[in-house]
């Protein structure tokens, strides 16, 4: 069962160099992005990422301000890490898992067996011969990103659409029926401490096929083979609407003990109507306490595999549509700096600026959620009176605490006095503006008064 959270409320402020900001609302700002509006509720909200775009200063600046989890769309597929049998190609996968590493975001590994998007030389493979290749692949892979990955997609869409509740049928499944719990077996024998997820589509809801799934996650936790988490893709259009009972079915996932994951979310349409559905999608995780968070699939509309469907968070051209902000809202949080935080944020009322703590011209609050043994801090920084170009905040930590992640800034050291400095899209901050960060540590969460320096 999942630790009872406590929300622990701590506010407090650094370095004033000028006046003009004393005033500051202590509510202002506590989650301004996905990433923080989510990790503020013990969630991940990530993207499904293109190497190739990496390059689009748009594109990147908008991942790294938003995202705190990356999904490779398709470059970590057996058609691209095994493109010729046994000789592995990890270079775009590397490039993605490296740079979310460096930005303090954490990966989803996507996918290791599937029917689809195999190399042309494993199609033509069958028998002992296929599954022999599918483990070794399996081994590889997992290996060279051991230690790296969240949660890795094993299986990926392994049943039959419709009401048969069979197996789909594929040079996989030819192989034998056990092909999945061999997969998932090989899986954590080459990178055991990342979380094991079987992923589909059309499963959002409860039905034939999702309760096939049910039943073999159900089996599999009965005999001991690992799987730790279902992947619910959630690919929603007007054909395959978001279902009603979306919650329930994450939820009777969840009570098998198992984390549930939305993994490709996205939803065609527009304005108010899509704007409510991508809220129901994150009422609905906030609701299943193993819901672990929530990935779209994609960035831009553009950038979407369905991109004609605009079925994204953000338009063509990097702006966030209706649907960003109700995602932030149905988070309890707000994109606008003028709004208050939501009320399940606590704040404490006895905040205090100190005009006299630091060198110049910045401030620091914290808000803080823990929970026995674990904490998620947001932190916002304020310019004072002058524009930042970059700042530095040092927390100090409780003794036995330590920061295991961070995300929108970069982290020195991880005990004790830790200083969080800007990274390259956030060091700028207009005067009176404010940009944020955040991280995650285990055991007590840092009190005291954080000091913030514009350097
Ligand atoms: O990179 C080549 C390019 O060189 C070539 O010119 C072009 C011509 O078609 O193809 C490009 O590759 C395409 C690739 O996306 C990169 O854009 C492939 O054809 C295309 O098949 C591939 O589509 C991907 C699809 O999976 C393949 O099944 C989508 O990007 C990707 O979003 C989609 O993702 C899947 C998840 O993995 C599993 N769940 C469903 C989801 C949506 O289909």
């Amino acid at each position: 069962m999942r630790r009872t959270r406590a929300i622990l409320t701590v506010v407090t402020a650094g370095a004033v160099a000028a006046g003009g900001f004393l005033a500051l609302s202590p509510a202002a700002d506590a989650a301004t992005t996905l990433g923080s509006a989510a990790a503020a509720k013990s969630r991940y909200f990530g993207t499904a990422v293109a190497a190739y775009k990496l390059g689009d200063a748009t594109y990147a600046g908008i991942l790294d301000r938003e995202f705190t989890m990356v999904t490779a769309e398709n470059e970590m597929k057996w058609d691209a890490t095994e493109p010729t049998q046994n000789s592995f190609s990890y270079t775009s996968a590397d490039t993605i898992v490296a740079r979310a590493r460096a930005n303090g975001q954490r990966v989803r590994g996507h996918a290791l067996a599937w029917h689809s998007q195999q190399p042309g030389w494993a199609q033509s493979l069958s028998g002992s011969a296929l599954r022999s290749a599918m483990v070794n692949h399996i081994t590889k892979v997992a290996t060279h990103y051991r230690g790296q990955i969240y949660a890795w997609d094993v299986v990926n869409e392994a049943f039959a659409d419709g009401s048969s509740g069979a197996r789909r049928d594929s040079n996989l499944q030819q192989t034998g029926n056990d092909w999945i719990e061999v997969a998932f077996r090989t899986a954590r024998a080459a990178d055991p401490d990342a979380k094991l997820c079987y992923n589909d589509y059309n499963t959002d809801g409860v039905n034939a096929k999702s309760t096939a799934v049910y039943n073999m996650v159900k089996d599999f936790l009965a005999r001991g083979v690992p799987i730790d988490c279902v992947g619910f893709q959630s690919h929603f259009n007007p054909a395959s609407p978001l279902p009603a009972d979306y919650q329930a079915n994450l939820q009777r996932f969840a009570d098998l003990g198992v984390e549930v994951q939305i993994t490709e979310l996205d939803i065609a349409g527009s304005g108010s109507a899509q704007a409510d559905s991508y809220a129901r999608v994150v009422r609905a995780c906030l609701a299943v306490t193993r819901c672990a968070g929530i990935t779209v699939w994609g960035i831009r509309d553009s950038d979407s595999w369905r991109a004609s469907d605009t079925p994204l968070l953000f338009d063509g051209n990097g702006n966030p549509k209706a649907a960003y902000t109700s995602v932030l809202t149905a988070f309890g949080a707000s994109g606008d700096p003028s709004a208050s935080a939501s009320a399940s944020v606590s704040v404490s009322p006895s905040v205090s600026v100190s005009p006299s703590g630091g060198t110049a011209g910045c401030a620091a609050t914290l808000s803080t959620n823990a929970w026995t043994g674990g904490f998620v801090t947001t932190v916002t920084v304020r310019a004072g009176a002058a524009p930042l170009t970059g700042w530095r905040v040092a927390v100090t930590l409780p003794t036995g605490a330590a920061v295991t992640n961070s995300w929108s800034s970069t982290a020195s050291g991880s005990t004790g006095a830790v200083t969080f400095s800007n990274v390259n899209y956030n060091g700028s901050v207009a005067a009176g503006g404010s940009t944020s960060f955040g991280f995650q540590g285990t055991g007590s969460a840092p009190s005291g008064t954080p000091t913030c320096t514009a350097s």
